[in-house]
């Protein structure tokens, strides 16, 4: 698997995402691969915590629209694991993102504990304008970390929004240059591997408490209707025109 790189030192493993010509856009194999790796290092003792990160000039830009033309079953539930896998990781998960972060590019850091942005940061979750719907329990996270008006803005009207706002929102933890995001995505990760692991397990989990069985089931409801909405025309009609590069044609959807 060439499109992710994973290296593992001190107790932080390091997930890069390396898929460049295609903005890192993630395939059914990086998604399993990422979620075969998370779930091995739940219970590992050399793992206490995890980084995923892409490259100075772009995070990622969401799920491979060929792979959503083609998406079977065995695709949906690549993607629920891998959201399985995130959303209820134990040990402590830094993101060091710059550029675009698409889709799920976005929506996957409402599960991360430290998040360090490059200052050419920008966040976004187009579903709308691609005929799907919200994932990884944006729809539930989004409105309640954000406040409604923006996350409406965001999942409503598919704006982009950029690191200074999502630093002023509470979404992320810091601004830097986007040569310096990775560095300090590092150095956090490596303050909180020298932690004791008992107690940094428990405070991430008292942290969360509460939610776990609401996002769980959000996920699933959200991945349900994804799922029904991508045979639909509009989904069909938005790939379509991404992939032939013109603008999408809605008006008989
Ligand atoms: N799936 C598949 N291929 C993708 C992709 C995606 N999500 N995002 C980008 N690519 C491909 C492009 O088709 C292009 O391929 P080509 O060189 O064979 O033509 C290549 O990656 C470079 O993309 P390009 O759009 O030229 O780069 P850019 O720097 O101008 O823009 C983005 C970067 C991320 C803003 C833009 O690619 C984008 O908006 N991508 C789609 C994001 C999206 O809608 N994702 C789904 C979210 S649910």
């Amino acid at each position: 698997m060439n499109d992710l790189l994973i290296d593992s030192a001190d107790g932080v493993m390091t997930i890069t995402l390396s898929r460049l010509e295609k903005k890192n856009a993630f395939t059914q194999d990086m998604y399993q691969k990422i979620s075969e790796v998370l779930n091995q290092s739940r219970e590992s003792v050399d793992v206490r915590v995890v980084i995923i990160q892409g490259h100075e000039t772009v995070f990622s830009a969401g799920n491979d629209i060929n792979d959503f033309l083609g998406r079977s079953p065995s695709g949906v539930s690549a993607v629920l694991n891998f959201l399985t896998s995130i959303s209820t990781f134990p040990k402590p998960l830094v993101a060091a993102v710059c550029g675009p972060a698409v889709g799920i590019g976005t929506t996957m850091l409402f599960h991360f504990d430290l998040i360090y942005a490059g200052d050419n940061a920008a966040f976004s979750m187009p579903f709308v304008n691609l005929g799907i719907c919200p994932e990884a329990g944006s729809s539930y996270l989004a409105p309640r970390m954000m406040g409604f008006p923006r996350a409406a803005e965001a999942l409503l009207l598919g704006e982009p929004f950029l690191a200074e706002s999502a630093l002023e929102m509470g979404f992320i933890n810091r601004i830097v240059p986007p040569r310096e995001a990775a560095s300090l995505a590092q150095r956090q990760a490596q303050k909180l591997a020298d932690k004791p692991l008992g107690s940094l397990l428990a405070t991430k989990r008292l942290m969360k408490k509460g939610q776990d069985s609401i996002l769980a089931e959000r996920i699933k409801a959200e991945s349900d209707t994804f799922a029904m909405l991508l045979q639909e025309p509009a989904a069909r009609e938005a790939f379509s025109a991404f992939l032939e590069k013109r603008k999408p044609n809605f008006s008989k959807m």
